[in-house]
C-alpha cells in the first residue's frame, strides 16, 4: 500500500482548497474512510423504521401535528412511473408503458390527499412542495393539472413557496413545462447524469445534450426561477477526461444548481443495478478524481459547494442559505425552507411528521386496498426518542453547515456535551480529528475544507443505530 499523495486535482484558485487538500491526501486515509454508510438524509436512517408503526400511530401524529394549524408543511408527492429502467437508478420506481397504471394510480393519490388533509384538519399552509420520481412527467398534461388542482383544493401553497419538480428530460416537453411555470412551479430539477456515449451506453440511458440543452433553454424561457442539474460520478466507463467534458457542457448551460452524486451501488437492494458490472465501476480514489473533476470546473466557473455534493451560482438562495449557514436537509435535498413537518404521498413516500418518520408501502396493490379501508398506507415508521432528536439535530448541522456547536445542543437538550459524548469525543480525536478531518476551535467543532468530502464518516460516529448495530449484511453504500 503507498503513502505517495495522490495527483488528484489541479487546484483552481487560491482560496477554493477542498481539491486541493484532497491531492495530498495519502491513499491509506482514503482507503480507511471509504466504507459503507448512510448518507443521512434523515437520522435515524430509514433501516431503522419497522413495522409496529402503521396507520393508528402516523393518525396519532397527524393529530399531534394538526394542532399548530398556523405551522408551515413540506409537502413531497411521489409519481413513481418510468417507461424504461436505467441499470444505475436507485430510486423506487414503476416500469411500464400502459399509461392506464398511471391513470388508475392518480386515483387514489388523489383520495390519499383528501385523507391527509382531513387529518391534518385547519393545518394547510405548505412551503415546500415538491413532485419527485420515478419520472412526474410520465403525467399527460390533464393529469398533471388535475392532481395540482386536487393539493391545491386541500392546502394553500404559500406566496414565495419553493414548488419543485424532477424531470427527464428524455421524456419532458416544452408543453409540460409550460404548464408547470402556469400552475406555479419555480424549480426544476434536470437528470443528466453523463453525456458521455458509452457511460450511457452502459448504464441504459441514452440521452443527447443537443436534447437536454434544448428542454434547458425552455426552461430558461419559462422563468423557472432555479434550474438544478443531477449529475453522478462513479458509473461504469467514467474517466477524468470524459467526465470533465460533461461537466463542461453542464457549466456551459449555467444552471443555478448542480447536484454531483457519488454513485450508490446498492444491487441487493435494487435488482435492475445488477446489469452493471462491479469490475467496471471506478475504485474509491478513482470517484475521488472525477469528483475533484466536478469540483474544479464548479469552482472555477463560479460555483459554490452545498454540503457534500452541490453547487449553486451565489445568487441562488441554496448559496446565500449556506453561506448565512442557514442550510437545512431533509428526504427532498438540501432546502431554505424549514418546515416543522414533512408530508409525504404516494408510493414509498417518507414523511417526517410530529416527531416520527413514517413510510408508505411499495407495494401497488397494498396501497390501493389499504386507501379502499380507508387506511392510510403506512408500511414502516419510526418515533423519535430524546437522545435521536438530540443526534438528530447534530447530524444535521454537520451534514448540512459543516459543524457541531456544543453551547447551542447544551442549551437545547439540557446535556453536558462533553460528558454525554464522552466516547464519541474520543473516537473524533484518534480519528477524524488527527486526520485534520475536523478541528476544534473554542466553543465549536468545524469541519475541514477536506473533511467536507468526508463528512459522512464524521457524522457516523454520533450515529447509536450504527455503532449498535452487528450484522455484517449490506445495507449502505460506500462513504466514497
Ligand atoms: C429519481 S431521479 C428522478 C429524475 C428523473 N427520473 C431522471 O432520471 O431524469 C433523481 C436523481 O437521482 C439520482 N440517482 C438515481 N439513482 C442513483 C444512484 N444509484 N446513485 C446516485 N444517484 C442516483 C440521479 O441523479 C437522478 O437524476
Ligand atoms: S433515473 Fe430517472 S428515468 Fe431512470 S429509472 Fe430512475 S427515475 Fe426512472
Amino acid at each position: 500500500m503507498s503513502d505517495a499523495p495522490l495527483p488528484l486535482y489541479r487546484r483552481p484558485s487560491p482560496d477554493t482548497s477542498v481539491s486541493s487538500t484532497l491531492a495530498s491526501a495519502p491513499l491509506d486515509l482514503l482507503r480507511r474512510y471509504d466504507k459503507p454508510g448512510p448518507r443521512y438524509t434523515s437520522y435515524p436512517t430509514a433501516v431503522e423504521f419497522h413495522d409496529g408503526f402503521g396507520d393508528a400511530e402516523y393518525r396519532q401524529r397527524l393529530a399531534e401535528a394538526a394542532q399548530s394549524a398556523a405551522d408551515p408543511l413540506s409537502l413531497y408527492i411521489h409519481l413513481p412511473f418510468c417507461r424504461e429502467r436505467c441499470s444505475f437508478c436507485g430510486c423506487m420506481v414503476i416500469i411500464t408503458k400502459k399509461h392506464e397504471v398511471a391513470a388508475r394510480y392518480l386515483d387514489f393519490l388523489h383520495r390519499e390527499i383528501t385523507m391527509l388533509a382531513d387529518s391534518l384538519g385547519g393545518r394547510r399552509q405548505v412551503v415546500q412542495y415538491h413532485w419527485g420520481g420515478g419520472t412526474p412527467t410520465y403525467l399527460t398534461l390533464p393529469e398533471m393539472e388535475a392532481l395540482h388542482a386536487a393539493v391545491a383544493q386541500s392546502f394553500d401553497v404559500q406566496p414565495g413557496a419553493e414548488v419543485a419538480i424532477e424531470v427527464d428530460p428524455r421524456v419532458t416537453t416544452t408543453e409540460q413545462l409550460a404548464l408547470l411555470r402556469q400552475l406555479g412551479f419555480n424549480r426544476v430539477s434536470f437528470g443528466v447524469q453523463d453525456f458521455t456515449p458509452e457511460v450511457q451506453e452502459a448504464v441504459n440511458r441514452i440521452q443527447s445534450e443537443d436534447l437536454t440543452r434544448r428542454l434547458f433553454d425552455a426552461a430558461r424561457r419559462l422563468g423557472f426561477e432555479s434550474i438544478n442539474i443531477d449529475l453522478i460520478y462513479g458509473l461504469p466507463l467514467q474517466t477524468r477526461e470524459s467526465f470533465g467534458r460533461s461537466v463542461d457542457a453542464v457549466v456551459s448551460m449555467r444552471p443555478d444548481r448542480v447536484a454531483a452524486y457519488s454513485y450508490a451501488h446498492v444491487p441487493w437492494i435494487r435488482g435492475n443495478q445488477k446489469r452493471i458490472d462491479p469490475a467496471m465501476l471506478p475504485t474509491g480514489e478513482r470517484k475521488l478524481e472525477l469528483f475533484g473533476a466536478v469540483m474544479d470546473r464548479f469552482l472555477a466557473a463560479g460555483y459554490v459547494q452545498i454540503g457534500m455534493d452541490h453547487f449553486a451560482l451565489p445568487h441562488d438562495e441554496l448559496a446565500r442559505a449556506a453561506a448565512a449557514r442557514r442550510l437545512h436537509r431533509n428526504f427532498m435535498g438540501y432546502t431554505t425552507k424549514p418546515a416543522t413537518d414533512m408530508v409525504g404521498l404516494g408510493v414509498s413516500a417518507i414523511g417526517d411528521v410530529a416527531g416520527a418518520f413514517v413510510q408508505n408501502t411499495k407495494k401497488l396493490s397494498t396501497y390501493y386496498a389499504d386507501l379502499d379501508a380507508r387506511r392510510f398506507p403506512v408500511e414502516r415508521g419510526y418515533l423519535l426518542d430524546p437522545d435521536d432528536r438530540l443526534r438528530r439535530a447534530l447530524i444535521t448541522e454537520l451534514m448540512c453547515n459543516f459543524r457541531i456547536e456544543p453551547p447551542a445542543l447544551e442549551g437545547r437538550f439540557g446535556i453536558s456535551f462533553d460528558d454525554y459524548f464522552a466516547a464519541e469525543l474520543g473516537e473524533l480525536a484518534a480519528g477524524p480529528m488527527a486526520d485534520g478531518l475536523i478541528e476544534r476551535q473554542d466553543q465549536r467543532f468545524e469541519v475541514t475544507p477536506s473533511g467536507r468530502l468526508l463528512v459522512r464518516n464524521i457524522a457516523m460516529i454520533f450515529d447509536r443505530h450504527l455503532r449498535a448495530r452487528t450484522s455484517q449484511a449490506p445495507v449502505f453504500s460506500r462513504t466514497i
